[in-house]
Protein backbone atom coordinates (compact mmCIF):
# COMPACT_ATOMS: atom_id res chain seq x y z
CA UNK A 1 0.00 0.00 0.00
CA UNK A 2 0.96 3.17 -0.83
CA UNK A 3 2.37 5.91 1.99
CA UNK A 4 -0.72 8.51 2.28
CA UNK A 5 1.67 11.52 1.47
CA UNK A 6 2.86 14.31 4.32
CA UNK A 7 0.97 17.03 2.75
CA UNK A 8 -2.02 16.90 0.58
CA UNK A 9 -4.54 20.13 -0.77
CA UNK A 10 -7.42 19.82 -2.78
CA UNK A 11 -8.52 23.08 -4.65
CA UNK A 12 -7.06 25.28 -1.98
CA UNK A 13 -7.70 29.08 -2.25
CA UNK A 14 -7.10 32.00 -0.24
CA UNK A 15 -8.23 35.55 -1.40
CA UNK A 16 -6.96 38.63 0.68
CA UNK A 17 -10.21 41.13 -0.87
CA UNK A 18 -9.37 41.42 -4.64
CA UNK A 19 -6.29 39.75 -4.66
CA UNK A 20 -6.29 35.75 -5.08
CA UNK A 21 -3.22 34.92 -3.38
CA UNK A 22 -3.62 30.95 -3.69
CA UNK A 23 -6.08 29.88 -6.69
CA UNK A 24 -7.26 25.97 -6.53
CA UNK A 25 -4.13 24.45 -5.48
CA UNK A 26 -3.77 20.77 -5.72
CA UNK A 27 -0.25 19.70 -3.90
CA UNK A 28 0.67 16.07 -2.48
CA UNK A 29 3.92 16.12 -0.80
CA UNK A 30 5.64 12.88 0.23
CA UNK A 31 6.81 11.43 3.38
CA UNK A 32 10.75 11.79 4.12
CA UNK A 33 11.70 13.75 1.21
CA UNK A 34 12.21 17.65 0.65
CA UNK A 35 9.74 19.33 -1.23
CA UNK A 36 10.65 22.43 -2.67
CA UNK A 37 8.24 25.85 -3.25
CA UNK A 38 9.28 27.98 -6.42
CA UNK A 39 8.28 31.08 -7.59
CA UNK A 40 8.26 34.80 -7.91
CA UNK A 41 7.78 38.04 -5.13
CA UNK A 42 3.97 37.13 -4.70
CA UNK A 43 3.26 34.01 -5.90
CA UNK A 44 1.32 32.55 -3.02
CA UNK A 45 4.56 30.61 -1.44
CA UNK A 46 4.07 32.32 2.35
CA UNK A 47 0.32 32.26 2.02
CA UNK A 48 0.57 28.38 1.42
CA UNK A 49 2.70 27.75 3.98
CA UNK A 50 0.89 29.56 6.57
CA UNK A 51 -2.37 27.64 5.58
CA UNK A 52 -0.91 24.99 5.97
CA UNK A 53 0.46 25.19 9.38
CA UNK A 54 -3.14 25.73 10.45
CA UNK A 55 -2.26 29.84 11.01
CA UNK A 56 -4.53 31.32 7.64
CA UNK A 57 -7.66 29.99 7.09
CA UNK A 58 -8.06 28.98 3.30
CA UNK A 59 -11.24 30.89 1.76
CA UNK A 60 -11.90 27.50 0.09
CA UNK A 61 -10.75 24.25 -0.42
CA UNK A 62 -9.11 21.70 1.74
CA UNK A 63 -5.95 20.29 3.13
CA UNK A 64 -5.08 17.35 5.37
CA UNK A 65 -1.37 17.76 6.86
CA UNK A 66 0.24 14.76 8.55
CA UNK A 67 -3.19 12.98 8.22
CA UNK A 68 -5.60 16.30 9.92
CA UNK A 69 -7.63 18.63 8.42
CA UNK A 70 -5.83 22.38 8.45
CA UNK A 71 -7.24 24.26 9.77
CA UNK A 72 -9.82 22.30 11.50
CA UNK A 73 -7.10 20.04 13.66
CA UNK A 74 -3.95 22.61 13.55
CA UNK A 75 -3.80 22.66 17.57
CA UNK A 76 -3.62 18.78 17.59
CA UNK A 77 -0.76 19.13 14.54
CA UNK A 78 1.36 21.93 16.49
CA UNK A 79 3.51 19.69 18.02
CA UNK A 80 4.13 17.55 15.37
CA UNK A 81 5.43 20.06 13.08
CA UNK A 82 8.24 22.96 12.93
CA UNK A 83 7.30 26.30 11.43
CA UNK A 84 10.24 28.60 10.36
CA UNK A 85 9.05 32.42 8.96
CA UNK A 86 10.19 34.25 6.22
CA UNK A 87 11.62 37.28 8.77
CA UNK A 88 13.57 36.26 11.77
CA UNK A 89 11.27 35.95 14.15
CA UNK A 90 13.52 35.16 17.65
CA UNK A 91 13.60 37.33 20.24
CA UNK A 92 17.16 39.26 19.48
CA UNK A 93 17.59 40.80 23.01
CA UNK A 94 17.16 36.66 24.49
CA UNK A 95 20.78 34.84 24.71
CA UNK A 96 20.70 31.64 22.31
CA UNK A 97 20.05 29.80 25.01
CA UNK A 98 16.97 31.73 26.23
CA UNK A 99 15.41 31.75 22.96
CA UNK A 100 15.63 28.01 23.24
CA UNK A 101 14.43 27.48 26.84
CA UNK A 102 11.67 29.82 25.53
CA UNK A 103 10.85 27.47 22.54
CA UNK A 104 10.89 24.68 24.79
CA UNK A 105 8.61 25.71 27.30
CA UNK A 106 5.92 26.71 24.32
CA UNK A 107 6.38 23.38 22.97
CA UNK A 108 5.82 22.08 26.33
CA UNK A 109 8.68 20.42 26.42
CA UNK A 110 9.10 18.29 29.74
CA UNK A 111 10.88 20.65 32.24
CA UNK A 112 13.40 18.06 32.99
CA UNK A 113 14.81 17.61 29.40
CA UNK A 114 15.07 20.98 28.48
CA UNK A 115 18.54 21.85 29.49
CA UNK A 116 19.68 18.80 27.84
CA UNK A 117 17.78 19.26 24.78
CA UNK A 118 18.78 23.01 24.78
CA UNK A 119 22.14 21.89 24.81
CA UNK A 120 22.33 19.32 21.71
CA UNK A 121 20.18 21.78 19.62
CA UNK A 122 22.79 24.27 19.81
CA UNK A 123 25.37 21.17 19.55
CA UNK A 124 23.76 19.98 16.17
CA UNK A 125 23.73 23.32 14.95
CA UNK A 126 27.32 24.13 15.83
CA UNK A 127 26.14 27.00 17.78
CA UNK A 128 27.97 25.29 21.10
CA UNK A 129 30.01 28.34 21.21
CA UNK A 130 27.53 30.75 21.12
CA UNK A 131 24.99 30.18 24.29
CA UNK A 132 25.39 33.02 25.92
CA UNK A 133 25.54 35.41 22.96
CA UNK A 134 22.29 37.65 22.64
CA UNK A 135 20.47 36.45 19.74
CA UNK A 136 20.63 40.31 17.86
CA UNK A 137 24.34 40.12 17.55
CA UNK A 138 24.45 36.90 14.91
CA UNK A 139 25.32 36.86 11.52
CA UNK A 140 22.97 35.86 9.07
CA UNK A 141 23.76 32.39 8.83
CA UNK A 142 24.07 32.00 12.33
CA UNK A 143 20.80 33.20 13.04
CA UNK A 144 19.37 30.80 10.38
CA UNK A 145 21.04 28.10 12.13
CA UNK A 146 19.51 29.13 15.35
CA UNK A 147 16.06 29.30 13.95
CA UNK A 148 16.10 26.08 12.73
CA UNK A 149 17.05 24.59 15.92
CA UNK A 150 14.16 25.85 16.95
CA UNK A 151 12.09 25.11 14.51
CA UNK A 152 13.38 21.27 15.53
CA UNK A 153 13.26 21.12 19.41
CA UNK A 154 10.44 18.95 19.57
CA UNK A 155 11.52 16.61 16.58
CA UNK A 156 8.85 17.38 14.15
CA UNK A 157 8.03 15.18 11.49
CA UNK A 158 7.41 17.57 8.88
CA UNK A 159 8.93 21.24 8.63
CA UNK A 160 8.23 24.23 6.48
CA UNK A 161 10.64 26.37 5.86
CA UNK A 162 9.81 29.62 4.28
CA UNK A 163 12.97 31.39 2.33
CA UNK A 164 15.24 30.03 4.85
CA UNK A 165 18.54 31.36 3.41
CA UNK A 166 17.41 34.11 2.26
CA UNK A 167 20.10 36.26 4.17
CA UNK A 168 22.64 33.72 3.57
CA UNK A 169 25.70 34.04 1.75
CA UNK A 170 26.79 30.37 -0.08
CA UNK A 171 28.52 28.76 1.69
CA UNK A 172 26.58 28.49 5.19
CA UNK A 173 23.55 28.10 2.68
CA UNK A 174 25.43 25.04 1.88
CA UNK A 175 25.89 23.96 5.38
CA UNK A 176 22.60 24.83 6.11
CA UNK A 177 20.96 22.17 3.50
CA UNK A 178 23.66 19.73 4.46
CA UNK A 179 21.39 20.19 7.96
CA UNK A 180 18.34 19.48 5.79
CA UNK A 181 19.67 16.57 4.43
CA UNK A 182 20.40 15.07 7.87
CA UNK A 183 16.84 15.52 9.23
CA UNK A 184 15.37 13.69 6.05
CA UNK A 185 17.85 10.98 6.80
CA UNK A 186 16.01 10.52 10.13
CA UNK A 187 12.56 10.77 8.79
CA UNK A 188 11.92 13.82 8.71
CA UNK A 189 9.64 15.69 5.90
CA UNK A 190 10.60 19.47 4.52
CA UNK A 191 9.11 21.77 2.77
CA UNK A 192 10.85 24.90 1.61
CA UNK A 193 10.52 27.75 -0.51
CA UNK A 194 13.24 29.34 -2.34
CA UNK A 195 14.33 31.30 -4.84
CA UNK A 196 17.37 29.97 -5.58
CA UNK A 197 17.40 28.05 -8.79
CA UNK A 198 20.59 25.75 -6.90
CA UNK A 199 17.99 24.85 -4.01
CA UNK A 200 15.34 23.88 -6.11
CA UNK A 201 18.00 21.37 -7.97
CA UNK A 202 18.25 19.77 -4.52
CA UNK A 203 14.67 19.07 -3.80
CA UNK A 204 13.61 15.70 -4.68
CA UNK A 205 10.19 16.98 -5.83
CA UNK A 206 9.11 20.67 -6.59
CA UNK A 207 6.22 22.54 -7.47
CA UNK A 208 6.42 25.88 -9.65
CA UNK A 209 4.12 28.21 -8.27
CA UNK A 210 2.84 31.97 -10.37
CA UNK A 211 0.51 34.07 -9.13
CA UNK A 212 -1.18 31.94 -6.82
CA UNK A 213 -1.63 29.23 -9.50
CA UNK A 214 0.75 25.58 -9.75
CA UNK A 215 2.39 25.82 -13.25
CA UNK A 216 4.18 22.49 -12.76
CA UNK A 217 5.27 20.39 -10.34
CA UNK A 218 7.85 17.04 -10.36
CA UNK A 219 11.47 15.96 -9.97
CA UNK A 220 13.55 18.98 -11.13
CA UNK A 221 15.30 16.55 -13.51
CA UNK A 222 11.88 15.67 -15.30
CA UNK A 223 11.06 18.84 -15.45
CA UNK A 224 14.12 20.00 -17.25
CA UNK A 225 13.46 16.77 -19.78
CA UNK A 226 9.94 18.25 -20.08
CA UNK A 227 10.75 21.61 -21.06
CA UNK A 228 8.82 22.46 -24.54
CA UNK A 229 11.70 25.25 -24.95
CA UNK A 230 15.72 25.75 -26.24
CA UNK A 231 18.44 27.50 -24.78
CA UNK A 232 20.50 28.81 -28.27
CA UNK A 233 23.63 30.31 -26.60
CA UNK A 234 24.88 33.25 -28.70
CA UNK A 235 27.79 34.85 -29.09
CA UNK A 236 28.70 38.07 -30.33
CA UNK A 237 30.53 41.10 -30.02
CA UNK A 238 27.51 42.47 -30.54
CA UNK A 239 25.75 41.65 -28.07
CA UNK A 240 24.36 44.86 -27.14
CA UNK A 241 22.16 45.33 -30.26
CA UNK A 242 21.51 41.30 -30.72
CA UNK A 243 19.70 41.71 -27.27
CA UNK A 244 16.53 43.63 -27.70
CA UNK A 245 16.37 41.88 -31.24
CA UNK A 246 16.00 38.70 -30.34
CA UNK A 247 14.08 39.96 -26.71
CA UNK A 248 10.98 41.00 -29.04
CA UNK A 249 10.96 38.07 -31.64
CA UNK A 250 7.83 35.94 -31.70
CA UNK A 251 9.54 32.99 -30.79
CA UNK A 252 11.32 33.76 -27.93
CA UNK A 253 11.01 33.71 -24.17
CA UNK A 254 13.48 35.39 -22.37
CA UNK A 255 17.49 36.77 -23.06
CA UNK A 256 19.71 36.87 -20.10
CA UNK A 257 23.28 38.10 -20.30
CA UNK A 258 26.08 36.06 -19.32
CA UNK A 259 29.25 37.64 -20.10
CA UNK A 260 29.42 38.31 -23.74
CA UNK A 261 27.44 35.71 -24.40
CA UNK A 262 23.70 35.37 -24.95
CA UNK A 263 21.46 32.73 -23.11
CA UNK A 264 18.46 32.91 -25.29
CA UNK A 265 15.20 30.52 -24.86
CA UNK A 266 13.18 29.61 -27.41
CA UNK A 267 9.99 27.95 -28.35
CA UNK A 268 10.29 24.48 -29.16
CA UNK A 269 7.34 24.90 -31.15
CA UNK A 270 8.34 24.11 -34.97
CA UNK A 271 11.75 24.67 -36.30
CA UNK A 272 15.06 24.27 -35.48
CA UNK A 273 15.57 26.78 -32.94
CA UNK A 274 19.73 27.41 -33.59
CA UNK A 275 18.64 28.39 -36.65
CA UNK A 276 15.80 30.29 -35.68
CA UNK A 277 18.16 32.27 -33.81
CA UNK A 278 20.80 32.51 -36.41
CA UNK A 279 18.47 33.93 -39.04
CA UNK A 280 17.53 36.70 -36.55
CA UNK A 281 20.90 37.53 -36.43
CA UNK A 282 21.73 37.47 -40.20
CA UNK A 283 19.19 39.21 -41.27
CA UNK A 284 20.14 41.99 -39.01
CA UNK A 285 23.45 41.92 -40.11
CA UNK A 286 24.74 40.68 -36.91
CA UNK A 287 27.97 38.63 -36.41
CA UNK A 288 27.93 35.75 -34.03
CA UNK A 289 27.69 32.15 -33.74
CA UNK A 290 24.46 30.36 -32.22
CA UNK A 291 24.08 27.06 -30.74
CA UNK A 292 21.80 24.94 -28.40
CA UNK A 293 22.98 24.32 -25.26
CA UNK A 294 21.44 22.69 -22.13
CA UNK A 295 18.93 23.51 -20.22
CA UNK A 296 18.75 24.68 -16.34
CA UNK A 297 16.16 24.60 -13.74
CA UNK A 298 15.96 28.52 -14.96
CA UNK A 299 14.76 27.67 -17.88
CA UNK A 300 11.93 25.67 -16.56
CA UNK A 301 11.21 28.28 -14.15
CA UNK A 302 11.45 31.10 -17.13
CA UNK A 303 9.19 29.28 -19.51
CA UNK A 304 6.16 28.50 -17.11
CA UNK A 305 5.97 31.71 -15.68
CA UNK A 306 6.68 34.10 -19.08
CA UNK A 307 3.48 31.64 -20.98
CA UNK A 308 1.46 33.00 -17.80
CA UNK A 309 1.93 36.78 -18.75
CA UNK A 310 2.10 36.10 -22.70
CA UNK A 311 -1.57 34.62 -22.08
CA UNK A 312 -3.10 37.39 -19.83
CA UNK A 313 -1.45 40.05 -22.07
N1 LIG B 1 -2.35 39.47 4.97
C1 LIG B 1 -2.46 39.85 3.70
N2 LIG B 1 -3.35 40.81 3.33
C2 LIG B 1 -3.48 41.17 2.04
N3 LIG B 1 -2.78 40.63 1.01
C3 LIG B 1 -1.87 39.68 1.33
C4 LIG B 1 -1.66 39.23 2.68
N4 LIG B 1 -0.72 38.28 2.66
C5 LIG B 1 -0.35 38.14 1.38
N5 LIG B 1 -1.03 38.97 0.57
C6 LIG B 1 -0.93 39.06 -0.90
O1 LIG B 1 -1.02 37.75 -1.42
C7 LIG B 1 -0.12 37.57 -2.50
C8 LIG B 1 0.79 36.39 -2.21
O2 LIG B 1 1.68 36.75 -1.16
P1 LIG B 1 2.73 35.74 -0.52
O3 LIG B 1 3.37 36.47 0.61
O4 LIG B 1 2.08 34.46 -0.22
O5 LIG B 1 3.76 35.54 -1.71
P2 LIG B 1 5.21 34.86 -1.70
O6 LIG B 1 5.24 33.91 -2.84
O7 LIG B 1 5.51 34.34 -0.34
O8 LIG B 1 6.16 36.10 -2.03
P3 LIG B 1 7.69 36.38 -1.59
O9 LIG B 1 8.55 35.56 -2.49
O10 LIG B 1 7.86 37.84 -1.85
O11 LIG B 1 7.82 36.03 -0.15
C9 LIG B 1 0.58 38.90 -2.69
O12 LIG B 1 -0.09 39.60 -3.70
C10 LIG B 1 0.42 39.57 -1.35
O13 LIG B 1 0.44 40.97 -1.48
MG1 LIG C 1 6.96 34.72 1.03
Amino acid sequence: MEETPAIEAQSLSKHFGAVTAVDKLNLSVPLHAIYGFLGPNGSGKSTTIRMLCGLLTPSSGKAQVLGLQVPGEAEALKRRIGYMTQRFSLYEDLTLTENLMFMARIYCLPGKQRTALVAEALHAYDLDELGRRLAGTLSGGQKQRLALAAATLHGPELLLLDEPTSAVDPQSRREFWEKLFQLVDRGTTILVSTHYMDEAERCHRLAILDRGVLVADGEPQALMAALDAAVVEVDTPESRRARPLLRDAPEVLSVAQLGRRLRVLVKRADGEPAAYVRELLDHNGIAGSAEVTHTSLEDVFVTHTQRRRDAST
